[in-house]
């Protein structure tokens, strides 16, 4: 059966207090909605229909980001979960599988989850995600029996006895489209919130006799997020597992719960990452590699038996070979650092690359960038660049080339030559001396005077 997601994202969010829609706001730096769509890219949907509402624009430029394949539909007014996937009709005109609904806000739901509800979908006409909660709350409340789910009772409809249940919905539902938007056709806002619940599905599906059952996750997958105390609560639980699954997969995490990771942090075995370490998205870093404390991380590669840091910086495109190290205060951006080079202290290395060990000394600057345009510099292969120097890009520094200490190179350095750039030392035998005497008597007199 081919498989539809329709992703809820239209709520204002009051309470996140943002001018950014809920469903943007970021868990280790992927939206909320990229995880659910994540998750709902499992089950390898043959159409997504995103409904949005409150900042529809800033949603659909994310969307178109994140899935260029997805719809995105607009819900005028948040009328409520069931008239907000009605709006999702139009475009599964000719749909004939299964719809499974997600939320926006719902980011941690699991594939397997997933997968589950789909099973569950060959015994029963309209599957629910319930979960126990250890606080219900104000969740909608599933009222079972047996295997058979008989109906949801939001909160501010339910009995005191409804309220007993903890047995909750976590809103996300498969159903056939047919059926699902047929008897979205007939469900009413005649409720406490007068808006128009989906939860009323499993009445109207139970009053044709179809079937109805629930499918239990764990409480963790449900985690919506409403506030700014959820999102940072949401973080701190995916933190926690991608650390927990690192360390079962043979990385050493010296204070895991200091390290940060993205959403795509990826490491390799038997790489060592020290204390205070923060991952932006897009980093691998290979097996065998020592990110030493206080480094920061994005869009970057580091190979097999590299070392970096401590206080190191790599930016988006940095690209480290193997066996390199990148020592304290060092910036790489949008460069090739090749096998054995080295880049150990205080520099920055920007649009360029760096050949096979060579080494870079203590204050090296690429300039890169010329007020208007940036330039590339390329260092050939076991090259010695000397501290403090200025490398004014465009320009090329050949194979086994010298810069000597404290030079600002303009021109390209053919291979083997030595580049001397700075003026001049003259000695002025005993004027030091002389100087210091000079003012000390000035010094005196004016203490006088
Ligand atoms: C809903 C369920 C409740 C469940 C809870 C789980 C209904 C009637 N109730 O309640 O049983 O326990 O979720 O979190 O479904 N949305 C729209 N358009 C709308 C209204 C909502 O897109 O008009 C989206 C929201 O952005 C959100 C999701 O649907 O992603 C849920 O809406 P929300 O208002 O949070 O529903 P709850 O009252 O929490
Ligand atoms: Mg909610």
């Amino acid at each position: 059966m081919s498989t539809a997601l329709v992703i809820l994202a239209a709520g204002k969010g009051t309470r996140m207090n943002s001018d950014l829609p809920k469903v943007l706001h970021p868990i280790a730096q992927a939206s909320m909605l990229e995880h659910a769509m994540a998750a709902g890219r499992a089950l390898d949907p043959e159409r997504t229909v995103v409904v949005a509402g409150h900042e529809a624009e800033q949603v659909r430029a994310a969307v178109a980001e994140i899935d260029p394949e997805a719809e995105v539909v607009l819900q005028t007014e948040q009328l409520g979960t069931g008239h907000a996937v009605r709006q999702a009709q139009a475009a599964l005109e000719g749909f004939a599988g299964d719809i499974v609904v997600l939320y926006g806000d719902t980011p941690f739901v699991s594939p397997d989850t997933l997968e589950q509800m789909i099973a569950a979908r060959a015994r029963a006409d309209l599957v629910i995600l319930g979960f126990e909660a250890a606080d219900p709350a104000r969740y909608g409340r599933l009222v079972m029996q047996g295997e058979s789910l008989e109906k949801i009772v939001e909160y501010k409809d339910a009995t005191e006895a409804e309220r007993a249940i903890t047995f909750c919905n976590s809103g996300l539902m498969v159903c056939g489209a047919e059926v699902m938007f047929r008897l979205l056709d007939k469900v009413g806002n005649d409720n406490a919130s007068g808006e128009y619940y989906l939860t009323d599905l499993v009445e109207l599906a139970r009053i044709e006799a179809l079937t109805v059952t629930a499918v239990a996750c764990a409480e963790s997958e449900t985690l919506g997020v409403n506030s700014r105390a959820d999102l940072a609560m949401a973080d701190a639980v995916f933190q926690a597992r991608a650390r927990a699954e690192l360390l079962e997969l043979g990385v050493t995490l010296m204070a895991p719960e200091t390290v940060y990771l993205a959403f795509d942090t990826y490491i390799g075995r038997d790489t060592v990452i020290e204390p205070n370490v923060v991952f932006g998205p897009g980093v691998t870093v290979e097996s065998g590699a020592l990110i030493r404390a206080f480094s920061h991380l994005e869009g970057c590669h580091v190979s097999r038996g590299a070392k970096v840091g401590p206080y190191a910086r790599l930016r988006p495109g940095a690209e480290l070979a193997e066996d390199t190290h990148i020592g304290n205060f060092v910036e790489i951006k949008n460069a090739e650092i090749a096998a054995g080079a080295k880049v150990n202290h205080l520099s920055y290395i920007g649009d360029a690359s760096v050949g096979e060990a060579t080494n870079i000394g203590a204050g090296t600057i690429t300039c890169n960038y010329d007020g208007v345009m940036k330039h590339r510099t390329e260092i050939g292969a076991r090259a010695f660049i000397g501290s403090n120097t200025c490398l004014v890009a465009p320009v090329t520094i050949g194979d086994e080339a010298l810069t000597a200490t404290g030079a600002v190179i303009t021109k390209n350095v053919a291979a083997g030559d030595l580049a001397i750039a700075r003026a001049e030392q003259t000695n002025k035998p005993g004027y030091a001396r002389k100087l210091m005497d000079m003012l000390r008597a000035k010094k005196a007199r004016m203490s006088k005077g």
